[in-house]
Order: C-alpha cells, then structure tokens, then sequence
C-alpha cells in the first residue's frame, strides 16, 4: 500500500458502501429513470453514476446557484440532479442533440417535478452558446458531451460564469486511460487536464468520482 496517497482503491463493497451513503439513495424516480437508460443497451453506460448526481444536487445546493447549464443531457439524470440543488426560482438550461433521448429526460423531468426550472435547447451545444445572451452570468455548468469539443465549450462557458461559479467536465480520467492516453478522446481529455491545471484564470481540481470530475472554479 503505497503511503503518498490515500485515495481507496475501491472494491465493489466500497461502492455499494458508498452508494448508500447519501440522502439520496432511496429515490424511485432516479431508480426507474436508471433502469429505463439501461433498457437503451451499452449506451445507457453514458449516464452519470448515483453518487455523482448526489455530488452535484449538494454542489449545486452549496454554491446557492441560481442559473445553471448543462452540455448533454442524454436521459436527464444528471439535470434532475443538478434542478434539484437549485436555489427557488433556479434556471437550469440542457443542451443535447438528441430528441430521442431528450423525450425520455422531459418524461423524467416531469415526475421529479423539476420541469418548471428546466429549459432544453436542441441543437449543437456550441451553436447554443453562441446564441445565449451575455446575462444572466452563469453560477454552475456542467459539461458531459462529444470530448472533441470540451475545449471550446470550456473557452465558450468561461466568460459566462460567474467569479466563483463552477464548471465541472465529466469523464476527465477515461475509464484510466488519460496516464497512457490510446485513444482520440483521451489524448484530448489529458491535453484539456494539463492546460486547466495550469490556466490562471481558474482554480482547478480532478475528482476521482466517476469517470473523473473537473471541477474548475472562476477566480
Ligand atoms: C454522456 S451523454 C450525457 C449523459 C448525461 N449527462 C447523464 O447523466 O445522463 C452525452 C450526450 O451529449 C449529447 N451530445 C453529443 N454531441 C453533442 C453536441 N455537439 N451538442 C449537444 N449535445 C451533444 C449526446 O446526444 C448525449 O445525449
């Protein structure tokens, strides 16, 4: 056991531990939506874990955030996570590409009782940028979409956040692959890594949660 970190390597006692160990875990509706997206097949593998989502509804609920954006939705388990964290009258803008998809979300969004905060914009997320007005500043946005573009969404999301609002990049650690980088995605994801830990404008860190979460807070 090497004694320089102590960060468990987790059995799957671990993680069914740590999966109970939330004020979330009894949750129905995110249950059903879990097994509805496990339906789709491998693809359904694309939705956040639970301990994650239950990350992001207390993050979100801590920076008292009250305009947040999401780039890709996919079936909506991690925007009713982050909607239920909103402070009242929270705004939560979803960016996805898929209607497909996104029909599930809306059907979810519906029975978590958070549609009212949700807004969806179809379309490539970067064109949705493009087209947002300057105000309001966003306090929280979370980026979970095609990784070739995580770089501009990230030069695009800055100047639209908040001092002190967050942006969280998911899928940083590639399943483990970002210290041997063998594919496209995670040459580019370990490129990102390195230029977020040096950038001055942000002050950063690479959770291991998940698939790996940069969290990157505006200075
Ligand atoms: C990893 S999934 C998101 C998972 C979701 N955050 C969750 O927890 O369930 C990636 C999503 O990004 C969407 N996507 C891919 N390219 C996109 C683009 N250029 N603009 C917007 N959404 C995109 C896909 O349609 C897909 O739904």
């Amino acid at each position: 056991m090497p004694t320089d970190h102590k960060t468990l390597a987790l059995t799957p006692e671990h993680f069914a531990y740590i999966r109970r160990c939330h004020s979330f875990s009894d949750d129905p509706i995110l249950d059903e939506l879990a097994a509805v997206t496990s339906e789709l097949g491998d693809i359904g593998g694309m939705q956040i874990p639970p301990e994650q989502g239950a990350f992001f509804t207390v993050l979100v609920g801590a920076l008292g955030a009250r305009h947040a954006i999401e780039i890709g939705t996919f079936t909506g388990y991690s925007s009713i996570c982050i909607a239920r964290g909103l402070a009242p009258e929270g705004r939560l803008i979803c960016c996805d590409i898929s209607r497909e998809w996104t029909d599930i979300a809306r059907r979810y969004w519906e029975r978590a009782d958070v549609a009212d905060r949700i807004e969806l914009r179809l379309g490539p997320a970067l064109d949705t940028l493009d087209a947002l007005p300057d105000e309001p500043v966003f306090d929280f946005a979370f980026v979970d979409a095609d990784k070739p573009a995580y770089e501009a969404y990230y030069e695009k999301l800055l100047p639209r956040m908040r001092e002190g609002g967050l942006i969280a990049f998911d899928n940083m650690l590639q399943a483990g692959r970002i210290i041997h980088p063998d594919t496209e995605n995670a040459r580019i994801l370990n490129q990102l890594n390195q230029k977020l830990s040096r950038d001055p404008r942000i002050a950063c860190t690479l959770l291991p949660i998940g698939d790996g979460l940069t969290l990157c807070r505006k200075l």
